[in-house]
């Protein structure tokens, strides 16, 4: 009973660990740290902040993990310190920002109305849905595109290296952000070219250039609710459909049904839930698709259903090493 009572309290406080970790982030104690340890003053003194305060949530964060804190009051990296820190490959700091952002926690202040009515409070605050909200908003666009840059990174090769690309073709990567999975994909596969379709804002900073590529890409400005480019062996939506709605997937799927030939595959990569046994990760995931966007992490039945709505038929799900499956589409 009293484990019991202390899980409940504990969770119920649970919203101070992300509010202590944003603190870390935002001073960037992690890049302070990286030239050896300092004591709370130190780090004080560097960031500008209140040292007695900064000392308390370190020692906060210091319980789960984040920086730990010596017999003298030095505080040192820890693993997950290190990868808080921008200059490290598989960086989580802007996935971090970006999850700890009034943009995400907000909404999840107001999740009993969404839970209520059944649609995002993100709307109702922030005045339009996340992507309307941050297009072209320069620092907020940078934050998401960022945050998935990083994240998406994590999980490319496994994803490249699960479907079996044919030796010649031409992908398209519909809203594939600034780009690092057509990277991974092409460097990967020499016979490939790719086309990275985006909004204008997000290809202005895109990471195509690369010598193992060169020659086999380009950028196209498009919305995938209008219009994608025709005729392509294969296009990839990649964590797009698990944040939309039922309409909005269909609207979606429709437009590069549309675009399709009898030969093209679409590979659409997200979450495939399974019936039983979900896991904690496709849990929050999906808990957080309701909150920020009315989305949700869909079974392979519930994405079928989507397919069939747009002229569309799966022909078999991929697993992958990470959380993802490739789920192979073809034209009805
Ligand atoms: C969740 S991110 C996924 C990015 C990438 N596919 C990945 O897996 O990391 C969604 C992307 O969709 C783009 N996007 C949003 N609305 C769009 C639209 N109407 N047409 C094309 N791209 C759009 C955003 O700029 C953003 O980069």
């Amino acid at each position: 009973m009293a484990a019991a009572v202390r899980q409940v309290l504990g969770d119920s406080l649970g919203y101070l660990y992300p509010a202590a970790l944003r603190v870390a982030l935002r001073t960037d104690i992690a890049g302070h740290l990286t030239d050896g340890p300092k004591t709370a003053a130190q780090l004080a003194e560097l960031t500008g902040v209140h040292a007695p305060s900064l000392h308390r949530i370190l020692r906060f964060l210091a319980t789960r993990g984040i920086f730990r804190e010596d017999t003298v009051s030095a505080f040192h990296l820890t693993p997950a310190a290190h990868v808080l820190r921008t200059d490290v490959p598989y960086s989580v700091r802007p996935a971090a920002l970006l999850f700890t952002d009034e943009m995400y926690w907000q909404p999840a202040g107001r999740l009993e109305d969404t839970v209520r009515d059944g649609s995002t409070a993100f709307n109702d605050i922030f005045g339009a849905p996340l992507f309307d909200y941050i297009q072209g908003e320069g620092e907020r666009e940078q934050l998401f595109t960022d945050a998935m840059d990083t994240m998406s990174m994590t999980e490319q090769s496994g994803i490249v290296s699960s479907y079996d690309f044919p030796e010649t073709g031409t992908v398209i990567d519909l809203a594939g952000g600034l780009g690092g999975f057509l990277r991974t994909l092409l460097a990967a596969n020499p016979g490939l070219r790719g086309v990275l379709l985006e909004r204008e804002s997000v290809l202005r900073r895109h990471k195509l250039d690369d010598p193992a590529i060169e020659g086999r890409w380009e950028t196209a400005v498009g919305d995938f609710f209008q219009a994608v480019p025709p005729g392509a062996d294969f296009y990839v939506l990649k964590r797009i459909i698990h944040d939309k709605s039922d309409a909005d997937s269909v609207r979606i799927l429709r437009t590069v049904r549309s675009a399709m030939s009898e030969q093209s595959r679409l590979l659409i990569v997200d979450v495939v839930r399974p019936d039983a046994d979900i896991s904690p990760s496709a849990t929050i995931s999906d808990v957080l698709m309701l909150t920020v966007f009315d989305g949700r992490e869909r079974s392979e039945e519930e994405l079928e259903e989507l397919l069939s709505a747009a002229d569309l038929k799966s022909l078999r799900v991929i697993p992958t090493p990470g959380a993802l499956s490739i789920v192979e589409v073809a034209a009805v």
